[in-house]
């Protein structure tokens, strides 16, 4: 069947991934890949799929309605898959307000365009939402995140894709519209941006710079290596069930400490730097205020149901994701000029 999709977000970390995977595995598809170019967007994460026919490229902000409206006037996509987003924790800790545009209001922006293309005629259609696992807020020692699990989201990130799942949700109940929602744990892999946890001390430890660890690093994280999150949405667009949710993780969780010492290690190897340099980096400062203990998905739902499960392993995921950042120092430093220079300096300055 001929598809018409709309991926936003389609040059971030994950949504880059997602169009690719589109792009080259349904040919009878077109993807339309809107997204503002923000610090986070970049079009050089798709310049491999740039000149395929099924792939369109449209510059533009999900926050404005105007232009939201007229590019469904002009495509009327059949699906959308909505990955736009603010996505760093810290900078909603600095800067909610974008975060609330962007991400609660941009939703609506998107939902409403939907809403009114189709006016109820829903056959075949699909508004599929990509949030995450920080909707839950955070677990004690035990325990894992369920799509059972109530939603209580504690930093203003996590605050913002709660309540653009609510809006995903109420327009499903409201105006019947085929929705699903997908609630994530932490991706790692080629293209992320490096100001999250692992590009972030990969980058500074090519430079011998420090690796700033909040609080005493005994946070728990569950990771996922981007591929197989790309591969998990793309199940869940075609074989996912109305109205359901589903969350996905790595059934990998690692403290932070921990992690970046495996990370440490795997970089003295592919450094060919003595064991044991790239620990001596590790320097322990200010913890991020409400930072979540931990975070483990169950992800047996989508595992018994659909069939999905990892298909890589941490360690090699790691290996793959650390050999793409020294293969493409050029990418890392398009991405670290200019304005990351101030992010940095602002966030890690005392
Ligand atoms: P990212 O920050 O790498 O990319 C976000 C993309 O959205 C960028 O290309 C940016 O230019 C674009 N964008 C931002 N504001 C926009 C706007 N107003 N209009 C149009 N485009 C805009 O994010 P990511 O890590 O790839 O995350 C993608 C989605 O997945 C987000 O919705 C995020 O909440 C969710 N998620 C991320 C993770 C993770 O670990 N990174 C885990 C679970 C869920
Ligand atoms: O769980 C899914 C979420 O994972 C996504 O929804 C978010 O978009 C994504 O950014 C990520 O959120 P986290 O806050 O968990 O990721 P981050 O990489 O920022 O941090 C991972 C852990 O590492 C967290 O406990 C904070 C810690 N950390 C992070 C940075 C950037 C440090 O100790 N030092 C740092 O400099």
């Amino acid at each position: 069947m001929n598809k018409t999709i709309l991926i936003t977000g389609g040059a971030g970390f994950i949504g880059s991934h997602v169009v690719r995977l589109f792009v080259n595995s349904y040919p009878n598809y077109h993807i339309f890949n809107l997204d503002a170019l923000t610090y986070a967007g970049n079009l050089e994460n798709l310049s491999d799929i740039e000149n395929k026919p099924n792939y369109t490229f449209i510059k533009g902000d999900i926050n404005s309605d105007e232009f939201v409206i007229s590019i469904f006037k002009k495509h009327k996509f059949d699906s959308v898959i909505h990955l736009a987003a603010e996505s760093h924790v810290d900078r909603s800790i600095e800067a909610p307000l974008a975060f609330v545009k962007t991400n609660v209001i941009g939703t609506m922006t998107l939902l409403n365009a939907f809403k009114n293309t189709w006016k109820g005629n829903f056959n075949n259609k699909l508004f599929y939402h990509v949030s995450t696992d920080e909707v839950y807020g955070t677990l004690g020692k035990k325990g894992l995140f369920t799509e059972t699990t109530p939603y209580s989201p504690n930093s203003p990130y996590s605050a913002s894709k709660a309540s653009s799942d609510h809006f995903v949700r109420a327009y499903g109940e409201t105006y019947n519209m085929p929705y699903v929602i997908t609630n994530c744990s932490n991706n790692y892999g080629q293209n992320q941006f490096p100001e999250k946890l692992i590009p972030l001390f990969i980058n500074n430890i090519i430079n011998n710079k420090p690796l700033p660890v909040y609080g005493d690093g005994n946070y728990t994280r569950d990771w996922l290596y981007v591929k197989d999150h790309a591969v998990a949405i793309d199940l869940v667009f075609h074989k996912g069930k109305n109205s359901e949710t589903y969350n996905i993780g790595g059934f990998n969780e690692w403290k932070n400490i921990d992690l970046i010492k495996l990370l440490c290690k795997q970089m003295d190897i592919e450094l060919n730097r003595p064991t044991g340099s790239s620990e001596e980096l590790i320097t322990y400062v200010k913890d991020r205020p409400g930072h979540d203990l931990r975070y483990a998905i169950d992800a047996s739902k989508i595992k018994n149901e659909l069939g999905w499960t990892p298909s890589v392993t941490f360690e090699e995921g790691l290996k793959k994701t650390i050999n793409w950042y020294l293969n493409n120092k050029e990418w890392l430093n398009n991405v670290t000029s200019g304005a990351y220079q101030s992010y940095y300096k602002k966030q890690y300055s005392n």
